[in-house]
């Protein structure tokens, strides 16, 4: 383990050692309210009772900031009281004793210490040695970095020792108040001779998340973009594998701990200032981080499970409702007869090492060829990514944990293995979906859809949570607070020139701040009537929401009586600027409104089924949709709680005469979205003077006279997928189904969107809001212009 000179240790004067702050010879004792401080003032021992815990403990901690507990000795037998009391066993070993004099921890160091002496280090190590002086080249005799809790301190190793197998690890506590081990832990997996970090779940014995194999530069599948603060350091050879980190700026502490939720976090604060923890990095970070989300043969693209290119869902009625656990299976079984072919999967976090071989002298080309030969190879990689690429991977049967890279310095490539058939099929999308449309859709009817909607609904209920209330740790938040007159400076004191849109909420401006950034800034009315704590916790929990098509939240003002939130600033202004206008929307085409949709679709997709937690926007809308240069859709004004009302025209049926809101009342409002997108035309305000008096039932009449493509914008002419379109409205008219069970959830809806492979069920009627008495009462039976006068107008003002 740690070979640390005794040497640096005894330099330090003996003169009067015991009477040093940080250090504790056999001369006394530590009881509960005393502590060890290190030289430097950083760190602390004593014993400690966490939170609304009446247990206590022996930890070392941060002086400025005692709640970080970087170290627990007696994790596993608590005291029951306070009475408890640290010193030396009479063979020099540190022990805890509680109020009846038993040991409850020790540090079991096999070395007898005639003259112990421990000393908390400014790194944050408890060391104890020898005071003799005599054996001084030896190491510590024990130290409290070889017993890590849940905490990496820089300068601290997780060693995994391959000659006896002896291994560190990390293990959450079991909650925010009870250090003892808990269900997760951060273990190194070497079981194919390619080292990998894994949180396992304890006592399941299941991965919750792992960095990928390291590709000789680092983890394959964690982006460790450029980070100014941490020095990360991996060591390997034939005895020994460890990790550690260094800080680069002695301005900054870091710690890298595993909390109780499993969840591991590198955490930064500035020392000068002493104030919050941020989090600088997170794993899991996202959706797609978890282990095995997507199945087998899957691939997580932005919280949305793809097929790999030659795949399909193994069970579509299920992948439907969000339940990827089934995975993919090959479209075309292999046959390997057939000639061979490749496709190439770029940028992507490799597959777990289940069924692997590896052969670390092979190039990429003779790796080709030997999984070429081979039927039963699935796909293979280079090992090393170093000097061009190197090494073997080969995989056989399924392909685990899979997801698209970002903004990755070190590319991998993945190398599917396929049959010439297979290939061509990928090629010829629309015509196999015609075929499978055929064969299987006079299987598949609405009511599966229906039967898995039912099925979501007891998998999630119990995870739903009602924004307003979720409580949020703080410490896991990183919002910079603006003060008013940085604010005041930026926005021209909130100049009507600077104003560029007025949501629900009172009037957002545009704001310069001197570092030449641009923002919105979002001043919200005073009469909101919300208290001061509601208003911090829903700031952290937009604050908490990030996505590529979410609005991001860059900081707050709480000042007196103003509120003030700052997002990003958008340069192309919101969708119904474009689309709803003759010049503009000309803009638009065909496919950049189907990435439009997709995008859209992402961001709900992301606010519904995040993994942290749920959110139902209940106001999408047209104008709620911001645009980036390049027309990359970003859904704003989502995770406020006092939202009074969504906006007529789009809101489902159920909540605008019942107040009954849920994710199908925002599934609701995207269906009507997409139906504006294609069109052009709003819902509200539509008129077609020969037919009827809304967009949505012009779309359904026209869908159920298999006239769908008439919907279509006029100024895209013919410049359209029309296999995309025809999807597209079916879709819309799937989310706009008078009953909310009926409904597409968000990822199936993706689902339907993207996968042209998908068998969509045929809509039933939509659901109008203030309906009376439907014109269409038996769905597609009754299409007859004669009712045509029962049609509802809708007048009412647009609600912002
Ligand atoms: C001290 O620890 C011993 C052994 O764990 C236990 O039996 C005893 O009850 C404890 N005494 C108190 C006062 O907690
Ligand atoms: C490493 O991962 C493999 C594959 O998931 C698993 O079978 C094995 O038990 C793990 N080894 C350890 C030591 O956790
Ligand atoms: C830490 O805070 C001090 C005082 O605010 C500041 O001068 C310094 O630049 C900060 N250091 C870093 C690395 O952010
Ligand atoms: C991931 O999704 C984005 C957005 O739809 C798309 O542009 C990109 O091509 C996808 N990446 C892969 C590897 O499928
Ligand atoms: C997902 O589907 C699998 C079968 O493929 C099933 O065993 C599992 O229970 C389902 N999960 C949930 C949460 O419904
Ligand atoms: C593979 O294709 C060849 C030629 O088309 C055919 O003779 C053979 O039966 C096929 N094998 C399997 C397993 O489908
Ligand atoms: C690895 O590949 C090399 C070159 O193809 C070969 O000579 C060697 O035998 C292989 N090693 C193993 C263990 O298969
Ligand atoms: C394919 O590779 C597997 C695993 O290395 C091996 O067991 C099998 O014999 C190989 N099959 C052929 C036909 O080479």
């Amino acid at each position: 383990m740690t070979k640390i000179p005794f040497s640096i240790f005894v330099i330090v004067p003996m003169i009067g050692m015991s009477l040093a702050a940080d250090t504790l010879g056999t001369d006394r004792s530590i009881n509960y309210g005393e502590t060890l401080v290190s030289s430097d003032l950083t760190f602390e021992l004593g014993f400690f009772t966490p939170g609304k815990s009446s247990m206590s403990y022996l930890g070392i901690w941060y002086k400025f900031s005692p709640k970080t507990v970087v170290w627990v000795a007696n994790r596993n037998n608590p005291l029951a009281d306070r009475d408890g009391v640290l010193t030396f066993s009479n063979v020099g070993n540190l022990v805890v004793l509680n109020q009846s004099n038993s040991v409850v921890w020790s540090s079991k160091s096999s070395r007898v210490l005639r003259n112990p002496v421990a000393q908390l280090l400014d790194s944050g190590n408890l060391v104890l040695g020898d005071n003799s002086g005599s054996t001084s080249d030896e190491a510590y005799s024990w130290q409290s970095f070889d017993y890590p809790s849940n905490t990496l301190l820089a300068g601290m190793r997780l060693t995994l020792n391959l000659k006896t197998g002896l291994e560190q690890h990390l293990t959450a506590w079991k909650s925010m108040d009870d250090p003892s081990p808990g269900h997760y832990a951060l273990e190194l997996n070497n079981s194919q001779g390619l080292p990998q970090y894994e949180v396992v779940q304890v006592h399941a014995h299941s991965k919750k998340f792992r960095t990928g194999q390291w590709n000789g530069v680092q983890f394959g599948g964690v982006s460790l973009a450029p980070n100014p603060i941490t020095v990360p350091t991996f060591m390997y050879d034939e005895t020994e594998i460890s990790f550690m980190f260094g800080v680069r700026n002695r301005q900054l502490f870091s710690t890298m701990t595993l909390n109780y939720r499993g969840v591991l976090q590198l955490f930064v604060v500035n020392r000068s200032e002493s104030a919050t923890w941020n989090v600088v990095h997170e794993f899991p970070s996202d959706y797609c981080d978890i282990y095995g989300k997507c199945g087998a043969n899957a691939i997580c693209n932005l919280s949305l499970c793809e097929c790999v290119k030659g795949f399909e869902p193994k069970s579509p009625d299920e992948w439907m409702v969000l339940n990827f656990s089934s995975g993919c299976k090959r479209t075309i079984p292999t046959n390997c007869s057939k000639g061979e072919g490749l496709f190439e999967v770029k940028e992507v976090k490799l597959p777990n090492l289940l069924e692997v071989t590896l052969n670390k002298s092979m190039c990429l080309k003779e790796c080709k060829d030997e999984c070429l030969k081979n039927c039963s190879c699935t796909a293979y990689a280079n090992s090393d990514i170093r000097r061009g690429g190197s090494g073997c991977l080969m995989w056989f049967g399924d392909l685990i944990d899979m997801r698209v890279l970002e903004e990755q310095s070190n590319v991998q490539t993945l190398y599917v293995h396929l049959s010439a058939s297979e290939l061509d099929a990928i090629r010829d999308c629309t015509s196999r979906e015609i075929i499978i449309v055929a064969i299987i859709s006079s299987l598949i009817t609405g009511g599966l859809l229906l039967v898995g909607t039912a099925l979501w609904h007891v998998k999630h209920t119990k995870r739903r949570i009602r924004i307003g209330d979720v409580a949020i740790a703080k410490e896991d938040i990183n919002l910079p607070i603006y003060d008013l007159a940085t604010l005041v400076n930026a926005t021209n004191n909130f100049s009507d020139d600077n104003m560029i849109g007025a949501g629900g909420f009172g009037p957002v401006y545009k704001g310069n701040l001197q570092t030449g950034q641009l923002v919105a800034v979002k001043r919200l009315s005073k009469n909101s009537g919300q208290g001061l704590e509601e208003f911090k916790n829903e700031v952290l929990l937009i604050a908490r929401l990030q996505h590529r098509n979410l609005v991001g939240l860059l900081g707050c003002c709480i000042e007196g009586e103003e509120r003030i939130l700052l997002y990003e600033y958008m340069d192309n202004k919101s969708l119904n600027y474009f689309i709803f206008d003759r010049k503009q929307s000309l803009l638009l085409t065909w496919r950049r409104r189907f990435d439009i949709v997709v995008g859209i679709a992402r961001g709900l997709l992301y606010l519904h089924h995040d993994s942290k937690l749920q959110v139902i926007h209940r106001d999408l809308k047209t104008s709620n949709i911001l645009l980036d240069g390049d027309f990359s859709p970003k859904i704003s004004d989502f995770g406020r709680t006092k939202r009074v009302i969504g906006t007529f025209g789009y809101m489902a049926p159920e909540y605008a005469s019942d107040g009954k809101f849920s994710l199908k009342s925002d599934i609701y409002s995207f269906g009507m979205l997409l139906l504006e997108i294609i069109s052009g035309k709003r819902n509200r305000g539509f008129s077609n003077p020969s037919h009827h008096h809304n967009l949505l039932g012009h779309a359904w009449l026209l869908w159920s006279k298999g006239r769908a493509l008439e919907i279509m914008d006029e100024c895209l002419h013919s410049s359209f997928d029309r296999t995309q379109v025809e999807r597209c409205v079916q879709v819309g008219l799937l989310c706009v189904q008078k009953f909310p069970e009926d409904r597409p959830v968000m990822s199936s809806a993706i689902g339907m969107i993207v996968n042209c492979g998908f068998v969509l069920p045929e809509p039933k009627e939509p659901g109008y809001f203030m309906e009376r008495s439907s014109e269409y009462s038996d769905g597609a039976s009754s299409k007859g212009d004669s009712k045509t006068q029962n049609a509802v107008t809708l007048t009412m003002p647009e609600g912002r």
